[in-house]
């Protein structure tokens, strides 16, 4: 897909709180398979308009703001309509002498980069384009009104006459719009708020394009089910649903094995290779990688976190921005959170957590740890129980622990500490002096036997 030229900009409307949602949330930040929907949409413009891409945000746009760090953003104040949106990222596009401006609602999280892209190709040549979709039921999208197969307008759901506009054909508003700066801005400034809404209309652009003679097109995509916009918790659990099955079937046919493929959520954005398997309800999200080879047991939850080839993660895992190295095992109820890497063949076991902390290559970890701020070398064995104790109440601090270390059982080893390669903590020592290589270290009371008292 080639990139547009720079007098090209796209625009997301994402300013509105969406009211049917019945949320505080900001409409765009709800969710589908993990990801918030302005991702999808600007996923789907960014093939053609690069960074070229601006979110008109309004309703708690500091949230919106902070979801998308990277995001261009212009401000619409006042939440006064879709029109009113547009025309509050005008300025900003006249600063960068922006000729055509591709605008589209912040709710079509299903939009794909064909679509637009046709959409561009189909509408050369108009001032005001704009794609239709035909439903069975038009329920609150705009109705689209042609005499004899020419636009003349869209009408809003709620204004909608058939006795003024002529009966419903099914043809409704998709909320995908294309504008020749030049000839439509200053329409923008026409606009009125004179409906039942109170609001100005981006729609109202097509009949005032219209009536001042431009080229206007509507150009219809059929039924086209990736152009629905959501507005209401049901729509937004239905797309969910739909996406998800579509992904789980895509994932069987390029040859990933699914053992409940009705109960794997895998992220659009994760990619998931071919001879990986899941056996059973599991949720895969953000940019997770997980390799050919790598077994994923049912119930474990992964975020933005690599799996090597042939590695594998017993049931009830969590893993949030870790890594799992080539063969390297995890669980069952493993935590891994941001940082945490196992190097091959490495092994985490139950109710182990990592956080920023490497296993080097062989390294085990199988019980009831917690091994943060830390690197652990090669081959070395964590016993049952051990904790770093990375945290002073203010800072953090690290453990090194050496290759083919041995710590024992119920140690806490107090950071900043080194124990050395080949070193041996014995069990239950509470470590807060480095132990040189090989050397062994007790840090903890002494037996004492005696006899029992008669009670
Ligand atoms: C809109 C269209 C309708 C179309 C439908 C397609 C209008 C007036 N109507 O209706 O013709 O069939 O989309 O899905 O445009 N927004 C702002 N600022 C505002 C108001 C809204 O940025 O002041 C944003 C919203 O965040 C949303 C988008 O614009 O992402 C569309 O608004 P929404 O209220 O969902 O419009 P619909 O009623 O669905
Ligand atoms: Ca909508």
């Amino acid at each position: 897909m080639e990139k547009l030229s720079s007098n090209w900009a796209a625009i997301i409307l994402a300013a509105g709180k969406g009211t049917r949602m019945r949320s505080e949330k900001p409409k765009v930040l709800h969710t589908l398979l993990g990801e918030p929907m302005l991702a999808f949409v600007l996923s789907a413009l960014e093939p053609l308009f690069a960074d070229n891409i601006f979110i008109v945000a309004g309703h708690k746009a500091d949230m919106v703001r902070k979801a998308f760090p990277e995001g261009k953003f212009v401000i619409q104040s006042e939440q006064l309509g879709t029109g009113h949106a547009l025309l509050s990222a005008l300025p900003e596009l006249k600063t960068r002498a922006v000729q055509y401006a591709l605008v589209v609602n912040g709710d079509v999280p299903m939009l794909a980069a064909d679509t637009v892209e046709k959409f561009i190709a189909d509408s050369a040549g108009a001032d005001v384009a704009f794609a239709t979709i035909t439903l069975e039921d038009s329920g609150a999208y705009g109705r689209v009104i042609r005499d004899n197969g020419e636009v003349r307008a869209i009408v809003e759901a709620k204004d909608f006459d058939p006795a003024i506009h002529g009966e419903d054909r099914g043809e409704v508003n998709a909320g995908l719009y294309l504008l020749r700066l030049e000839t439509a801005a200053p329409l923008l400034e026409l606009l009125k708020n004179d409906n039942k809404s109170g609001e100005y209309y981006i729609t109202d652009l097509v009949g005032l394009a219209k009536s001042h003679n431009l080229n206007v097109k509507g150009i219809c995509l059929g039924a086209d089910p990736t152009l629905l916009g959501i507005n209401s918790p049901l729509e937004l659990s239905r797309m969910e649903e739909s996406l998800r099955e579509k992904i789980a079937n895509e994932l069987l046919m390029k040859g990933v094995i699914l053992h409940a493929p009705h109960l794997v959520r895998a992220s659009p954005f994760s990619s998931i290779e071919p001879g990986a398997e899941i056996t059973g309800p599991c949720e895969i999200s953000g940019k997770s990688v997980i390799h050919t080879g790598a077994v994923i047991s049912s119930h474990c939850l992964i975020h933005n976190s690599e799996i090597s080839q042939n590695a594998l993660a017993r049931s009830f895992s969590h893993l949030d921005n870790a890594f799992v190295g080539p063969n390297a095992q995890v669980g069952p109820y493993t935590r891994l959170r941001p940082g945490a890497a196992l190097e091959s063949d490495a092994h985490a076991g139950n109710f182990v957590e990592l956080k920023n902390a490497a296993l080097g290559r062989g390294a085990k970890a199988n019980h009831l740890t917690y091994l943060g701020d830390a690197h652990i070398g090669a081959g070395a064995n964590i016993g049952a129980g051990t904790i770093t104790c990375n945290y002073d109440g203010k800072n953090k601090f690290k453990t090194n622990i050496g290759e083919k270390a041995f710590i024992g059982s119920n140690s806490a080893l107090v950071a900043p500490v080194d124990i050395g390669d080949g070193a041996l903590v014995g069990a239950g020592s509470v470590i807060t002096k480095d132990v040189p290589p090989h050397e062994m270290a007790i840090a903890r009371g002494r037996q004492v036997n005696m006899p029992k008292k008669i009670a």
